[in-house]
Formats: structure tokens, sequence, C-alpha cells
């Protein structure tokens, strides 16, 4: 699980520039070779965001043009591996944010129980290393516990999806480190998890979260019809048209008045304004029209 404990993603310091700009047929090049040999859309990122990240590792590896760490990258699947870690920064935590899932156990949460329907679906886009499918999860869960109605948490499912295999690993096997829990409420930690460090989702929690590798930009959304869409810290590193499609992407995977959370750093773009409702406009949490 890396960088647990922070509350944002790190950007590399401020000393640790790009390349010169005037190899842009170099930065080209090497963006065609990552999407082409390991599927990750780079021309869909910010390419700021992509530049400085691949300039941490050339300075680590000490190399000075985009040409000689293409060609380092032919040699070394290590630091392709490294490469592509630094790309899709999977800094997160378990209840990051607690004003958000304050107001989505406040406003989200109790309608969708109150639903007559058997099943309730969520989908955390974006989800790292698990810490958000499993938080959203235990909300559902307190709720349906504080109502009396603990046996049937089972009627909710959790879907966590992510581009990045090795943070699904971590994902499935739900242990986390002291620093993952800085932002959760003691009664929760106790509640959901194992005492002592690393803590494990307790079995009932696990068994309403699944894992599943789903690329967003060149997949489309799990099948199914989700009640609830969370997407939170993943699109402010595409580019606008990227994001715009994406919203467009979230309503389609939602029913009809169903509720999508991107959280205080993102906010709807475009056209996607008309398609939703706002709930909290200070925690973007918004219904489908
Ligand atoms: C900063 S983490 C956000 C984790 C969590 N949503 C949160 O807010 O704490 C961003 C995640 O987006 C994932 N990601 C980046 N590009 C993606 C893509 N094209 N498809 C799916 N996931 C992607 C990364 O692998 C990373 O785990």
């Amino acid at each position: 699980m890396k960088g647990a404990g922070d509350s944002r993603a790190p950007e590399p310091p401020s000393h640790v520039q790009p390349p010169p700009t005037t190899d842009d047929a170099g930065f080209l090049a090497l963006n065609d070779k990552i999407s082409r040999e390991r599927g990750f859309g780079c021309a869909s990122y910010k390419e700021k965001c992509l530049r400085r990240r691949i300039a941490v590792r050339m300075r680590a590896r000490g190399v000075h043009s985009y040409g000689d760490y293409a060609r380092l990258l032919d040699q070394d699947a290590g630091e392709y591996e490294k490469l592509l870690d630094a790309l899709t920064i999977n800094v997160t935590k378990l209840f990051r944010n607690w004003e958000t899932y304050e107001a989505v156990s406040r406003l989200v949460v109790p309608p969708l129980w109150s639903l007559p329907e058997q099943s309730i679906r969520v989908w955390s886009a974006g989800c790292s290393s698990g810490e958000e499918p499993y938080s959203m999860a235990a909300l559902f869960l307190s709720h349906a516990e504080s109502v009396g109605q603990g046996a049937k948490a089972s009627r909710v499912s959790v879907l966590g999806t992510d581009i990045d295999r090795a943070s699904l690993e971590a994902a499935r096997r739900g242990s986390y480190e002291q620093g993952a829990f800085a932002d959760t409420p003691e009664e929760l930690r106790r509640r959901f998890f194992t005492p002592g460090w690393p803590a494990t989702v307790v079995p009932q929690l696990r068994s309403l979260v699944s894992f599943e590798r789903r690329d967003l930009l060149a997949e489309p959304p799990p099948p199914g019809g989700h009640h609830l869409v969370v997407c939170r810290n993943v699109v402010i590193y595409f580019d606008r048209p990227t994001q715009e499609a994406l919203f467009e992407r979230f309503h389609a995977a939602l029913l009809p008045g169903g509720y999508l959370v991107l959280g205080k750093v993102e906010t709807l773009l475009g056209r996607a304004r008309t398609l939703f409702a706002p709930v909290d406009s200070r925690e973007r949490i918004f219904r489908r029209l």
C-alpha cells in the first residue's frame, strides 16, 4: 500500500523539474511506447503531471533524455514497474476526508437503504488499495446495524476497480498499517478491523466488497446499473475532454436517482452538469437526473 497516511497525492518536490521541453518528440515517443506496451493511455492524462513523474524516475536512474530512458525501459523490466507505479499515484486512506463520508452517511446511505429493491450496488472507481470501497461498505453496514437490520447487510455490494494490479492485490488482502487510519474514527476502526498492526478488514465487511481490474479510459463501466458511484482523486489527473467523457460515463453507469460522489478535489464539468442535481455542493455529491 503506497503512500497511505497522506491526505493528497504528493507531487514531486519542485526542484524535480521535467527535462527540457524542447524534446517534445522524445516525450511523445515515450508516451506512445508506454501506451502501446503497457496499455496506460498517457494521451488522456495531464501532460505536466506525466512529465513531472517521468522526470522523477529519470533522475532516480541518472538518465538525461527521453530516448535513453525508453532504452532503459527495454532493458529493465523492474524500472518499467517503478515508472507505472509513479504514474498511477495510489495515495489513499481509509475514510479519507472524513467530512465526505459523514455527508454520505447522512445524505446517501439512508435513502438507498430504504429502497425496496433487494440489492444495492456501489462502484468505487479508481479504488487504489481498497481503502475507499471498504470505507463505503462500512457506512452501509453501520447504518444497517443502527436500524436493527445488520443481518440484511449482504444486500450491499461494493465493487472497487483500478488499473493498477499491485494496488488491487493489496486491496484483496485488506490489511492496513496505522497510517492508513489517520482519518478513521476510533469506533469504526474497532468495529471493522482486527486489533494490532497491520489491521485486517473483518470478514463480514470483507464479504461485501469485491475487486476487479478495469481501465476507466479504455473499458466501459461495470454492467448492472449502480445506486452509487464514488470516484475521488482520480479524474484530476486526466485532461479536460477525458474528465467530461468520464462524467458522462458515470451518468450511464448510474440508475436513475443514483448518487455520484466526487469529493472535494473534483467537480462536474461540461455537459455533465446538466445531467446531475447537486446534493451537497461542498462534498460534491450529486444525484443522477
Ligand atoms: C489517488 S488514487 C485515489 C484512491 C481513492 N479513490 C481515494 O480517493 O483515496 C488514484 C487511483 O486512480 C487509479 N487510476 C489512474 N488511472 C486509471 C485508469 N485509467 N483506470 C482506472 N484507475 C486509474 C490509480 O491507479 C490510483 O489507484
